[in-house]
């Protein structure tokens, strides 16, 4: 995706002045773009007189900035406390390995899926839990998740 700079101003503007705006900042053009592309970065670092690698810092560091553009299907993967007692992370993993994620990964290599664990998705009573783009799964075992991630292909 391109890089908007008049939305990217607004947002530079928004924030101008004001100190410690970097995260925000960050998080709005996040919510913009879906994610921090290079250009994005390189664009903000220009206009706000900082170093980009200082900005490319950030953007490391917190693991609620994204790199990539998300891929067609984002799975969300409950991690909260009654999704975890229930066997959350048995869900993660079932799901990982249909989606031949290594250790780190987040992204299935055809670019189909993008894979985030998140905090309570409101129906505890469903834990395990798990959303497919818009859609909620719960009660969920490894083998009930395998099928219902291998009909998304
Ligand atoms: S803890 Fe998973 S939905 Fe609430």
């Amino acid at each position: 995706m391109a890089t908007d700079t008049q939305k990217l101003d607004k947002l530079i503007e928004k924030y101008a002045a004001k100190k410690g705006i970097l995260i925000p900042l960050l998080q709005d053009i996040q919510n913009l773009e879906g994610y921090l592309s290079r250009e994005s970065m390189k664009y903000v670092a220009e206009k706000m007189k900082m170093r980009e690698a200082e900005i490319y810092g950030v953007a490391t560091f917190y693991s609620m900035f994204r790199l990539k553009p998300l891929a067609k299907h984002i799975i969300r993967v409950c991690k909260g406390t009654a999704c975890h007692v229930s066997g959350a992370n048995n869900i993660s993993t079932a799901i990982r390995n249909v989606l031949d994620l290594t250790d780190g990964e987040d992204q299935s290599a055809d670019g189909l899926f993008t894979f985030i664990e998140v905090a309570c998705l409101g129906c505890c009573s469903l834990a395990p839990v798990i959303m497919i783009d818009d859609k909620t799964y719960g009660k969920l075992t490894s083998e009930k998740v395998t099928q219902i991630v291998k009909s998304y292909y």
